[in-house]
């Protein structure tokens, strides 16, 4: 079986290091020293030091949730997302008591765009945005900071899987996964990032049940910190990024030159190796997910179904394009996506057996 994910995590050799820091420190959790070391080289990391909050957290989600709570997000608040996304995104709004509402993606991006937001905003009242890096792929930071500039609207933008390729821009905020299977896992854990350092405070004291000089309750917080074993794999995991880095870019070339004679499977328009590689197929992806099972080939339909499909959002307000309710690129790319494998440890011959089992799944036989 060729598997779709392998995350790759530091072995233990690497971590141990780290490890007997924290036996030296006694320090657990509580924005112990390899918490506060981790978030450091990362805002070095994502944005060169150059006045960057990073606060990490339990989960992609809870920097989601708590992001839209500190920029005052709750009852009676609208947001906007896509409906083509990971449920976490929809979860983490109505979490928060607001009302998630969903518009439709580019048939050239797969993700929300700041037009789309636009022509959504004509429509409705609403209190802040959050675009998705669909498949780990990155959004384009300045439109999205125009955006929130020209608009006044709030942008926290959902970038869960692209951690180390996605450019951060001031005007936004920004929530990432260290889930095990994204770029920079760790296991479980979030980071939020802001070049707004009192609002990065505010999700800080949220994930810490709200506490104000570990007295009284300001808010209704939570419990959402990491604790310094996290922050040990996360500190390990940073120092083998430009291995990982390589590693994926090395496996997407393959991949890149390969699906290049499939000329009906499209990539997503990418500069920098994504989290996942996510095709859009000629053909139905449930079919050609059969048929690369049959041939010992794991794949994932990722963000299937879409959000207004699940029976939680059931009854949410879609906003589509020219005034209808309908969201027809999402519908039609719920059904013709599919996530091939994509970790670390494939090799060119695995690439090239995918590819050839793809070619023959949607009728191509003759490629690969
Ligand atoms: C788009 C998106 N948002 C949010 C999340 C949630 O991240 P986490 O699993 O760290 O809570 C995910 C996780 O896969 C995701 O893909």
């Amino acid at each position: 079986m060729i598997p779709c994910l392998v995350p790759d995590l530091p072995p233990a050799a690497e971590l141990l290091p780290w490890l007997q820091r924290i036996d030296e420190n006694r320090w657990y959790t509580n924005g112990g020293p390899l918490v506060r070391e981790f978030e450091q080289r990362l805002s070095a990391f994502i944005a060169g030091g150059d006045g960057v909050s990073c606060v990490t957290l339990a989960s992609g989600m809870s920097a989601l949730e708590l992001g839209l709570l500190a920029l005052g997000i709750g009852a009676g608040k609208r947001v906007l997302l896509p409906a083509l996304t990971f449920p976490a995104t929809a979860l983490a709004v109505a979490r928060c008591g607001a009302e998630p509402v969903l518009c439709d993606v580019s048939a050239e991006t797969w993700a929300m765009t700041p037009s789309i937001a636009r022509q959504a905003l004509a429509r409705s009242r609403v209190d802040a945005v959050v675009p998705v890096a669909s498949f780990g792929c990155p959004l384009p930071a300045e439109e999205w900071a125009d955006f929130a500039s020209d608009t006044g609207v709030p942008v926290l933008a959902d970038a869960a899987a692209a951690l180390g390729a996605q450019k951060i821009s001031g005007q936004v905020q920004w929530a990432f996964s260290l889930h095990a299977t994204k770029p920079m896992g760790v296991g479980e854990g979030g980071l939020f990032v802001s070049a707004d350092g009192a609002l990065a405070e505010k999700v800080r004291r949220l994930a810490n049940f709200s506490f104000e000089h570990f007295v009284a309750c300001s808010s209704h917080g939570t419990n959402a910190k990491m604790s310094e074993y996290a922050a040990a794999v996360g500190l390990a995991q940073l120092e083998r990024w430009p291995r990982l880095l390589q590693r994926r870019r090395e496996v997407f070339d393959e991949y890149r030159r390969r699906l290049a004679a499939l000329p009906q499977v499209t990539m997503q328009p990418l500069v920098a190796p994504p989290a996942t590689l996510c095709v859009r197929l000629p053909a139905d992806a449930a079919a050609v997910a059969a048929a690369l099972a049959q041939s010992e080939i794991e794949t994932r339909r990722w963000y299937l179904p879409p959000l207004h499909r699940h029976p939680a959002f059931g009854r949410v307000r879609c906003l589509g394009p020219a005034g209808s309710e309908r969201l027809p690129v999402t519908e039609q790319l719920a059904t013709s996506l599919l996530g091939l494998p994509f970790h670390s440890r494939l090799g060119s011959e695995d690439v090239a057996t995918v590819v050839a089992a793809l070619a023959t799944a949607i009728g191509n036989p003759g490629t690969g």
